[in-house]
């Protein structure tokens, strides 16, 4: 019996670096000697195959949605020992995901994969099942960039996560029309006694919620400082906490890699986002942790709250 650990990478629409980030970790962990599977969430314009360097895809999510073939079946080996991909689909598949439970059984299937670690790239949108692959996620990442509107995405994104996984719960149904104002609804919230199931729910899906943030395309110290801002705002609006999962510089190296098909850390092993991302994978799992790689931790941590 493998672990299991489902590991998502979400957070705004928009190039914020979640397919790069997805493909090097789970890299990074098969380098562990764990096994690994991505999941390439993107329906409609798929590309962690392209990163791996898989130029023809020969079985897809699509064989799965369209009932052909079982999520394990379209799992494709890749050239990295320990690495499987389910690549994602090419042309729109919303006519699939919306037929009825189909959203479930994927779902279902997901957290059925027998490997180490399932590493879940959720493609740009916020679709229900997008949500949904979030919130049963064990870790949650959020890429950001330095820009506030990858910020503001970022926020949508993990608002409309806290509140789908709310909904699940029977117990909050009457207070659904107070959700849109977080901070009215949190109010309503603590005012209920401890014991009543409504609130204690809210604080479960509180703690379930609690996330990473991977501050993507750095380039300067003032930079992490306004990553850092983005989990004091969640806070204070959501009251969901969250801790840095890591820091990632702007490099030409990081663009270059695309092009050539190949991942960053294999191309560049000693570059400072590749050595970021191999501590955080031995982190990840419960292996020895390294010394932080350089200088933006210490703007992290200079950064006021
Ligand atoms: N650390 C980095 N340094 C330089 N360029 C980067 C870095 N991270 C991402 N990029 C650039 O951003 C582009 C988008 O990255 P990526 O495809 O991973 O984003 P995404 O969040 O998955 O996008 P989408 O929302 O479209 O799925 C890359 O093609 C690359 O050019
Ligand atoms: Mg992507």
């Amino acid at each position: 019996m493998r672990k299991r650990e489902i590991i998502a990478v979400g957070g705004g629409k928009g190039g914020v670096g979640k397919s790069l980030l997805s493909v090097n970790l789970a890299l990074a962990l098969s380098q562990l000697g764990k096994s690994v599977v991505i999941v390439d969430g993107d329906l409609g314009s798929a590309n962690c195959h392209t990163l791996l360097g898989i130029t023809r895809i020969e079985k897809s999510i699509e064989e799965y949605l369209k009932e052909e073939l079982s999520l394990d079946q379209v799992a494709v080996p890749t050239r990295f020992p320990h690495l499987s991909l389910v690549c994602g689909a090419a042309n729109k598949m919303d006519v699939y995901l919306e037929r009825p439970n189909a959203g479930e059984h994927l779902l279902r299937d997901v957290v059925g994969l027998d490997y180490d670690y399932i590493v879940l790239d959720l493609g740009a949108g916020m679709s229900d099942v997008t949500l949904d692959l979030y919130n049963l996620s064990h870790l949650k990442i959020i890429a950001v960039t330095p820009q506030f509107t990858s910020l503001q995405n970022a926020y949508s994104f993990i608002k409309s996560a806290f509140f789908r996984s709310l909904m699940q719960h029977e117990s909050l149904n009457e207070y659904l029309p107070q959700m849109s104002d977080p901070v009215v609804f949190r109010k309503i919230m603590l005012a209920l006694a401890p014991h009543l199931e409504a609130r204690k729910d809210y604080e479960a899906a509180l703690q379930d919620q609690k996330f990473k943030i991977a501050g993507n395309m750095i380039s300067a110290k003032t930079e992490v400082a306004i990553i850092k801002k983005m989990s004091v705002i969640v806070k204070e609006f959501l009251d969901i906490d969250s801790e840095q999962f890591g820091i990632f510089s702007q490099s030409h190296d990081v663009q270059s890699s695309i092009n050539k098909l190949t991942p960053f850390l294999e191309l560049f092993p000693n570059d400072e986002n590749s050595r970021e991302l191999k501590r955080i994978a031995r982190t990840i799992d419960g292996q020895p942790a390294e010394v932080p790689v350089r200088g933006w931790w210490k703007f992290w941590q200079a950064a006021s709250n």
